[in-house]
């Protein structure tokens, strides 16, 4: 790979592919017409297919929202997060209580997020530690809490939360389950019907390779109930633009509430069409062996990896930096190796990079990525093991 070709590696917003550009600039209609609602039904048959439901036809007029499954999506202008607070401000009423464990930010952004609309108990684990299973049943036992929500994938520390053994607590504690799956919805396995959860949320700039500004949900049939009741019982939070009964309402006709954001919404079908091709498992296994190569490569070259071992990400890998490195390296590796990843958050800011490996990424970016990123550490002097960094990628 030419050193003019740029590596771009960071856990979104990704690269979007040339379907996803020519996608965005078609030129503009209108967003009541049947030519939007051929857009949105393709993008709703996508999004079916990437959060693994079951198929729909990307066809207007027969709800391809739906499927042969307890699932709907929905589609939100806005990024990850207002997709995020969509679902905690329609699902509960202000004296519900949720459980919210966290290890990073953006778990501790559910957190804070469901704060604002109910009761939670926080539990709030070191960033990159796996939470202790036995806290969480011990909490679930009490049998007060409405909802249990996590971070799927926390993307600021590059670790995955076992979402199956967390899934099944809360089907025996008869308390429902919700999941930011913003870094893990097209990049790693998810099993929403497996895992009977009630909201599943993903943001378009991720694993799918969309634009930004866009995101959706999976909603059950028990989410829309509960939405529904608290709506009639006059109990639900304030707000307008995020009211999801309105948007179930305009759903059914491949139509959102408010104008929808047209050319997003062109841009992620296409990018979803692509994934469609490549299939969830083929391209959850290539972003397990792009994660896996540089997990086992940084590892034997002596870094040391932030997050536990038993559950690190196949979309983002922490890797801490080297004693007397800081963020200087990663402006010299953008600056002079036309290389990006991304640095720390918070109180681990200037102390480690993320590497994503999401998204259309090819293995070969990776691969060259890696060099390159080896390349710069020995201008800061720092000294590094001889080591076949393709053979990591094989
Ligand atoms: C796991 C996770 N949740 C939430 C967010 C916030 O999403 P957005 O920036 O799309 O609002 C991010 C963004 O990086 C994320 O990685």
């Amino acid at each position: 790979m030419d050193i003019n070709n740029d590596c771009f590696l960071v856990p979104g917003p990704v690269r979007m592919g040339d379907e996803c550009l020519q996608a965005l600039a078609t030129p503009v209609m209108t967003a009541r017409g049947t030519e939007f609602r051929d857009v949105m039904a393709r993008l709703n048959s996508g999004l079916r297919h990437a959060f693994n439901l079951a198929p729909s036809e990307p066809v207007r007029g027969i709800q391809s929202w739906a499927g042969d499954d307890d699932y709907k999506v929905i589609v939100v202008s806005g990024s990850g997060t207002a997709a995020m607070e969509m679902v905690i401000a329609n699902r509960f009423r202000s004296n519900d209580l949720v459980l919210v464990p966290t290890n990073g930010k953006f778990g501790e952004r559910v957190a804070e997020m469901c704060k604002r609309f109910c009761n939670v108990k926080h539990l709030k684990y070191e960033w990159g530690r796996a939470f202790d299973l036995y806290e969480l049943e011990q909490q679930l036992e009490r049998g007060c809490y409405e909802s249990l929500l996590i971070c799927h994938n926390e993307t600021s520390t590059g670790i995955t939360q076992d979402a199956a053994a967390i899934a099944e607590m809360c089907a025996r504690h008869n308390t429902s389950f919700i999941l930011d799956g913003i870094t893990s919805v097209g990049g790693t396995a998810v099993h929403p019907e497996e895992w009977k959860a009630e909201a599943v949320v993903t943001g378009a700039q991720k694993c799918t390779a969309g634009p930004s500004g866009i995101a959706a949900i999976a909603v059950n049939s028990h989410f829309i109930e509960r939405v529904h009741a608290i709506r009639e019982q006059g109990d639900s939070n304030p707000n307008y633009y995020f009211d999801m009964v309105s948007a179930l309402k305009k759903g059914d006709d491949d139509q959102t509430p408010w104008t929808p954001a047209i050319n997003l919404a062109m841009g992620w079908g296409a990018a979803l069409d692509v994934l469609k091709v490549e299939t969830n498992e083929g391209r959850w296994k290539r972003c397990q062996t792009m994660a896996n190569g540089v997990r086992n490569l940084f590892t034997d070259l002596g870094f040391e990896l932030l997050a536990d071992a038993e559950q690190r990400s196949d979309t983002v890998t922490a890797i801490l930096y080297p004693e007397g490195i800081n963020d200087a390296w990663r402006t010299r590796l953008k600056e002079d190796f036309n290389t990006q990843v991304i640095g720390g958050q918070d109180h681990l800011k200037g102390k480690m990079f993320r590497v994503g490996s999401m998204g259309e990424t090819p293995v070969a970016e990776m691969v060259e990525g890696c060099k390159r990123m080896i390349q710069c550490f020995a201008t800061f002097n720092v000294e590094l093991p001889q080591l076949d960094v393709e053979s990591y990628f094989a």
